[in-house]
């Protein structure tokens, strides 16, 4: 019998937001978690390390493309809820790599839905209306945003344009397949850019930070006037574990941190709290180091969220403003210095060179 005490399934739970959710889970929580990830260059078992000894923790490595791991994994565990964050998730990347995006996050959300929908059928009545499958996804399937625009609301037409954004959107409507050809008790979450400790620097503001403290040029892309709704993602984290407990089958949440800014406005915050905190830095102030460089290829302009239906409907809204939000996260890239040194590693180098030589 599935009851509040059950486990949990978490998939890329040793990723940005991943670690946060298990880490979270277990503050708030502390039911059992098994957190399956394949450990790609995005994950990393530091993150987990407060959590690594405790009772009801249960780590496998292992790729969720693999259906007879999975399988034995929900056979094993008994999961009450599938949370699924395992993906590519870098934009970048995957205007270089386009295969990999559509292999992890298309079929592997495949493979995760079908052994999901094996183990649910087999479930007794009350177990298969108690069960889970949290699908976590992003602003970015619904493209573009102009000025004036609307934020987006979950009613909206997919528009991705990114490859990355595209297998995020094709993975949403096999989510919402089957739960319609199914019957199985899907939930959907679109989250804005999320921010803070852990996140690996190729994305925007763990990059800019990095290259700040060494004094090195920081890339804006094109005029640095594209707008993102940032989140703090200790926020994202509780997002998804009320919509886990309250969000109804069938729906998607659109989560965001209702704080659009452009790239400059953000990179400029950013230098300034490192002037604040590095009074003695030679490289103050950090905003003369920002560079123009070449364009991403079809760069969305503007994403912003209308997460009106999670507050009304999952009494969700972010705790975090920008200021505190961005206040923690450079306090601690400071702080963790090692923790970004481990991480840029070799391979690091690689992508830099790939993503940066040439513009
Ligand atoms: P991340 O790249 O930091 O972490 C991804 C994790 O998935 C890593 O731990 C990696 O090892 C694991 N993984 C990748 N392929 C796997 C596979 N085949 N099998 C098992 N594990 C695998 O990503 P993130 O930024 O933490 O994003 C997590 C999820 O949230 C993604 O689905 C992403 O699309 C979504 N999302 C991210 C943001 C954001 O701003 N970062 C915003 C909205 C939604
Ligand atoms: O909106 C949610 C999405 O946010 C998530 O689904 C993605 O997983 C996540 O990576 C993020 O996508 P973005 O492309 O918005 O994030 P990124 O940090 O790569 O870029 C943020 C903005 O900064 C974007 O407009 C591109 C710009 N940028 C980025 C980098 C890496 C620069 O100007 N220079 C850079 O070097």
């Amino acid at each position: 019998m599935l009851n509040d005490d059950s486990s949990i399934l978490v998939t890329g739970g040793a990723g940005f937001i991943g670690s946060h959710f298990v880490l979270d889970w277990f503050t708030s929580m502390g039911t059992p978690l098994v957190n399956l990830d394949k450990l790609t260059y995005a994950g990393n078992l530091r993150n987990l390390e407060a959590v690594a000894g405790r009772p009801g923790y249960t780590f496998v490595r292992g790729d969720i493309r693999d259906r007879d791991l999975v399988g034995r994994l929900l056979v094993e565990h008994k999961p009450r809820a599938i949370v699924h964050l395992a993906a590519e998730s870098h934009v970048d990347r995957s205007l270089v790599g386009p295969g990999e995006f559509l292999d992890t996050n298309v079929h592997g959300t495949f493979v995760m839905l079908e052994a999901a929908r094996g183990y649910w059928q087999g479930l007794d009545e009350a177990d298969r209306a108690r069960f889970r499958f949290l699908h976590v996804s992003t602003d970015e399937v619904f493209g573009s945003l102009k000025p004036g625009d609307a934020p987006f609301e979950e009613t909206f037409a997919f528009r991705p344009n990114s490859p990355y954004a595209a297998s995020k959107a094709a993975s949403d409507l096999i989510v919402r397949a089957w739960h319609k050809s199914y019957g199985l008790p899907t939930i959907v979450t679109n989250c804005s850019n999320n921010y803070g400790p852990l996140q690996f620097p190729e994305k925007l503001l763990p990059l800019v930070l990095d290259k700040a403290i060494h004094g090195e040029p920081l890339p804006i892309y094109g005029d640095g006037l594209q707008v993102r709704d940032w989140l703090y993602v200790g926020d994202h984290a509780t997002a998804l574990r009320v919509a886990l407990e309250r969000g109804q089958p069938g729906q998607t949440y659109n989560i965001g941190g209702w704080n659009e800014q452009t790239n400059l406005d953000t990179v400029t915050m950013l230098c300034a709290l490192l002037d604040e905190f590095l009074p003695e830095s030679p490289h103050r102030p950090h905003a003369k180091l920002m560079k123009s460089v070449t364009d991403r290829p079809g760069h969305d302009r503007r994403y912003a969220i209308n997460a009106t239906k999670a507050e009304r409907e999952l009494g969700w809204r972010p705790a975090e403003t920008f200021a505190t939000g961005l206040r923690k996260t450079v306090r601690w890239y400071l702080d963790n210095q090692a923790w970004v040194e481990e991480v840029t590693s070799g391979a690091y180098r690689a992508w830099m060179e790939t993503n940066y030589a040439g513009r």
